[in-house]
């Protein structure tokens, strides 16, 4: 088994990189990307491109600039150098088709309301009338698996299904994109890979395009198409690695594959590094 993982640890670390560029229809492109607050470099020479219906996860130790980048994708802040275009567009603020998820959902959900209430909120917020509200709000909490807890409120939901919710809420606001931030990180081991299967039906029905930060490389590698591996201080792109996992992904085979083995290997040499 050793043997056969050098080998391919040796494969992998002679195929080329991964490429900044998409095999897809570029849909977000980084050029050049940096910012600086006050003093403090945080991000460098980022240049890669997001294809339509593509999943590129980011790892990287703490502090190197992941929750930055995704909040630069969002719009919800500017680069302080370099381009970002969402559409063959320089993105100047936040786009309505780009949702975001955070990893805390306690707060991101309105504890006042409930589940259906929470759901409907992005729908008000888009203008949609009462009388369609009522069958949307139902295929989005069906979609998570959140029916029969239509009427509960946050606090009476375990941390999956206030998470689940708050995709859910997401969804509602039909995003092109989603980003997600450490998403499924205060959950348990057996929540979080059920959330990580949903997440992957989600996106693949939906042919959402997915940017995806996590401290967790087997998650990384599981969900992906392409894992950005940041290097911190400032932080830049260190490796872009393709991930040849056939699709759909199980969570048992999947996981025995040697190819996810030999990355996660590699994944894990990589942020040795910075420990
Ligand atoms: N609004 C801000 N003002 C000043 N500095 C900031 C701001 N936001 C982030 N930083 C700094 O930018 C750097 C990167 O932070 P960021 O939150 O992007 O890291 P991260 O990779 O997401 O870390 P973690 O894994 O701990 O979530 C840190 O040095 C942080 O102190
Ligand atoms: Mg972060």
């Amino acid at each position: 088994m050793t043997a056969t993982l050098h080998r391919l640890d040796r494969k992998l670390a002679n195929t080329p990189p991964a490429s900044a560029k998409t095999k897809g229809k570029p849909l977000i492109s980084l050029k050049g990307v940096g910012l600086t607050f006050g003093s403090n470099e945080v991000l460098r020479d980022i240049d890669v491109e997001i294809g339509e219906g593509e999943f590129v996860c980011v790892i990287g130790p703490s502090g190197c600039g992941k929750t930055t980048l995704l909040r630069i994708l969002s719009g919800l802040i500017q680069a302080s150098r370099g381009t970002v275009s969402y559409r063959g567009k320089e993105q100047r603020e936040p786009a309505s088709d780009i949702a975001i998820v955070f990893q805390d959902y306690a707060n991101a959900l309105l504890p006042w309301r409930t589940a259906s209430q929470n759901v409907s909120l992005a729908l008000e917020a888009a203008g949609m009338p009462r009388a369609e509200r009522r069958d949307r709000i139902a295929e989005l909490l069906s979609k998570v698996g959140l029916s029969k807890h239509a009427d509960k409120f946050p606090s009476e939901m375990s941390g999956g299904m206030q998470q689940r919710l708050q995709i859910a809420r997401c969804l509602a606001q039909n995003p092109s994109v989603i980003l997600m931030d450490e998403p499924f990180g205060a959950l348990d081991a057996m929540t979080r890979q059920k959330l990580q299967d949903e997440i992957l039906s989600i996106v693949s029905e939906s042919n959402v395009t997915a940017f995806f930060v996590t401290h967790d490389l087997e998650e990384a590698i599981y969900l992906g198409d392409r894992v950005i591996a940041l290097e911190p201080n400032p932080g830049r792109i260190a490796e872009l690695i393709d991930v040849p996992l056939a699709r759909p992904r199980n969570q048992l085979t999947t996981r025995e594959e040697p190819e996810f083995l030999a990355l996660r290997r590699k994944l894990f040499d990589f942020v040795l590094r910075y420990e």
